[in-house]
């Protein structure tokens, strides 16, 4: 199982790039499961799944964290033997068999941090990844910065795709990202530089990114992205193939090539 976590800066395309990919993969046979960790939930809607479906846990009532292993004293790591049942009301079936997870959001003005749930996030991939081999990929799509990688969520992942516009304040954040993502140890670190609409700005955006060329990866500007985005499809059933959705099969293919 290979966990991949997307990053960037606000708007640059992070839902976009990953709920494309996922139904790509899971239309190829891979067992995909996406952990939407960004408090603005865009991930469902991206899915074609409406927010008022999902169950996030954000609002558990159902002691996951205790079972998790976050439980304290007494409570460590008891339960775990119904831990799956108790996943069950959180997981959301999209189109071509892709899983979602919802961590939530902040319920109301004052209602404090999200420490609490990014970590129950991260004792969930952690419990994921040491049980049974059920899923292929665990895509999580993160809120905009890079402060999942303060809270080490990231750590012991296989890629972290930092999605960056080839813009000077985008590709700052991204070069952040990257280091931040290097120092948690994980495997790989690519970049995917997106709404790229001139060669030029391609190229300003590799030199200033200083990486291997197989560490950057281009998704160009295409305006069938925003036209899918209206109608609330996916760029994928918006038929007639585009030229971003050619460009994310290209991160697919690079993906399946090394992992
Ligand atoms: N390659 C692209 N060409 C044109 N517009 C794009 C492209 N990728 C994403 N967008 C648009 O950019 C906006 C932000 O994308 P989104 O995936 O929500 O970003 P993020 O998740 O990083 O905040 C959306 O309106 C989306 O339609
Ligand atoms: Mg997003």
């Amino acid at each position: 199982m290979k966990r991949i976590i997307f990053t960037g800066k606000g708007g640059v395309g992070k839902t976009t790039i990953l709920s494309n990919l996922a139904r790509l993969l899971a239309r190829d046979g891979y067992r995909v499961l996406v952990i939407d960790c960004d408090p603005s939930m865009n991930l469902a809607m991206s899915l074609g799944i409406p927010i008022s479906e999902v169950v996030s846990l954000a609002g558990d009532k159902s002691h996951l964290q205790e079972k998790l292993g976050g439980g304290v004293g007494e409570h460590a790591n008891h339960g775990l033997e119904d831990t799956d049942d108790s996943l069950e009301e959180f997981i959301v079936q999209a189109c071509d068999g892709v899983k979602l997870i919802v961590m939530g959001t902040i319920p109301f003005g004052g209602a404090g941090c999200l420490c609490a749930p990014i970590s129950l996030v991260k004792l969930l991939v952690n419990y994921l990844a040491s049980g049974p081999d059920e899923n292929d990929f665990i895509f999580v799509d993160s809120q905009a910065g890079v402060e999942i990688f303060g809270r080490g969520l990231a750590s012991e992942f296989d890629i972290s795709f930092v999605i960056t516009e080839p813009t000077p304040k985008s590709l700052e954040v991204a070069k952040h990202g990257l280091r931040l993502a290097k120092d948690l140890g994980v495997k790989r670190q690519i970049a995917i530089v997106n709404k790229v609409e001139l060669e030029e700005d391609l190229s300003c955006a590799v030199q200033e990114l200083n990486l291997f060329a197989d560490q950057i990866l281009s998704v160009g500007y295409d305006r069938s992205v925003i036209e899918a985005d209206k109608k609330g499809a996916l760029l994928l059933d918006n038929v007639p193939w585009t030229s971003a959705l050619s460009d994310i099969l290209r991160i697919k293919k690079c993906m399946l090539g090394d992992v």
